[in-house]
């Protein structure tokens, strides 16, 4: 049996480090993980106890498939709490993960053989699902000279374009879209009769920036959200997309049959974690004294060129002043890492395919004493391989 030719993406070149990382705990030696982008924590302790209750009280069967509508209003309410922005609930359609919500926006709002922009570096299922449903792929580099913000000369130059991917904050950048600067693409995006579709599943992960919604800024547009992060509930494939009326019920009719409806086990524990806020924001204290941890350890190796890291948990670091050292790329480094230090990261490869190379895409999302005990080893490393 042949596989189509639409399904031949790349593939994720973490998976490489994540199951060398596996060998070498299954041999008995200790990791640091630095690779993975997801919260070391667990979902909320109250999503947990709502959880418990209901797989007592409750068959726990199919919901509609744009998600129970207690849910679809809390997560409207949610724009105006966090906001002060009015959504509807019938805007809302819960989907399973940000990952779903990519193939369903993507699905609903490009037909194959359309153009959709999409920033270098960025998340590579972009791409790839792009790509898998036949749209034509069109890659938007943006570098440390604008602090990887796309500029709009850089909008300008991709045109024609049918559809345009963003995140803020971004993976793997950490970059925000400071607000005048959002509202410039929203505008942009109408000016051209581009679909904007805006990720904005790190919101809430950020670091004394101002971080607005491009809700606030159009109402003309897609965002997408999810409980992967913020809400530390990576595991139970929970998101949500808000939508202008039509598509979001174009979304909830390809839903009803992709997938029928989002799991609703994870619906009520979703739920449940809107009242957790106190445990999800000492979450995000961790991070933020484990961004600083890495930050200054990464200076002192000598890492200074990094993406801006205001939101997120990662630092993209450029190690090009290190590749030479062990080979010819940031995979070489990271292997090297991980074999002589015990310390995983990502190399930039999956990120930007042109000069991932170069980069590194380091996760503070794990332990304060996993990210500084890193840090220390790092530096050590740098000291010996330096003198
Ligand atoms: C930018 C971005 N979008 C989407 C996703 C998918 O997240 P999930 O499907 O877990 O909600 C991720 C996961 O890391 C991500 O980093």
């Amino acid at each position: 049996m042949k596989p189509s030719v639409r399904s031949d993406v790349a593939p994720f070149y973490v998976m490489e480090v994540m199951r060398a990382a596996e060998q070498r705990e299954q041999a008995g030696h200790e990791v640091l993980h630095l690779e993975v982008g997801q919260p070391s924590t667990g979902a909320p302790a109250g999503a947990v106890a709502a959880v418990a209750a209901a797989m007592q009280a409750d068959n726990l069967g199919y919901t509609g498939a744009a998600g129970m509508p207690r849910l679809r209003e809390r997560i409207a309410h949610w724009y105006q709490e966090r906001h002060d922005v009015d959504v509807s609930a019938e805007r809302v359609v819960v989907t399973t993960g940000a990952s779903g919500s990519c193939v369903l926006t993507f699905l609903a709002a490009f037909d194959a053989g359309r153009r959709v922009g999409v920033l270098e570096p960025g998340y590579p299922c972009y791409r790839n699902d792009l790509q898998a449903l036949g749209a034509e792929v069109v890659t938007i580099p943006v570098g440390h000279d604008t602090d990887f913000r796309p500029t709009i000369a850089q909008l300008d130059a991709a045109l024609p374009l049918d559809g345009l991917v963003i995140a803020s904050p971004s993976n793997p950048t950490g970059t925000v879209l400071p607000p005048a600067e959002l509202q410039t693409v929203v505008e942009w995006a109408a000016c051209h009769a581009v679909t904007l579709i805006v990720d904005e599943i790190y919101h809430n992960v950020t670091y004394d920036v101002e971080c607005t919604s491009a809700l606030q800024h159009g109402e003309n547009l897609i965002v997408f959200n999810s409980f992967s992060k913020y809400f530390s509930m990576t595991g139970w494939r929970l998101g949500w997309v808000v939508a202008p009326p039509v598509m979001a019920a174009t979304i909830e009719r390809l839903s009803q049959s992709l997938t029928i409806a989002p799991p609703t086990v994870s619906q009520v524990a979703g739920l449940a974690a809107f009242d957790c806020l106190d445990e999800l924001n000492a979450n995000v204290e961790r991070y933020r004294r484990n961004r600083t941890i890495m930050l200054d350890g990464l200076a002192r190796a000598g890492l200074t060129r990094n993406a801006p890291a205001d939101g997120a948990f990662y630092v993209w670091a450029d190690v090009s002043s290190l590749v030479p050292l062990v080979g010819s790329s940031s995979q070489d480094l990271a292997r090297v890492w991980l074999d002589e230090l015990g310390v995983a990261a990502t190399p930039g490869i999956d990120f930007d395919r042109r000069r991932g190379h170069d980069f590194i895409r380091f996760s503070y999302a794990s332990s304060t004493e996993a990210v500084a005990e890193s840090m220390k080893r790092i530096e050590a490393w740098v000291g010996r391989m330096g003198s």
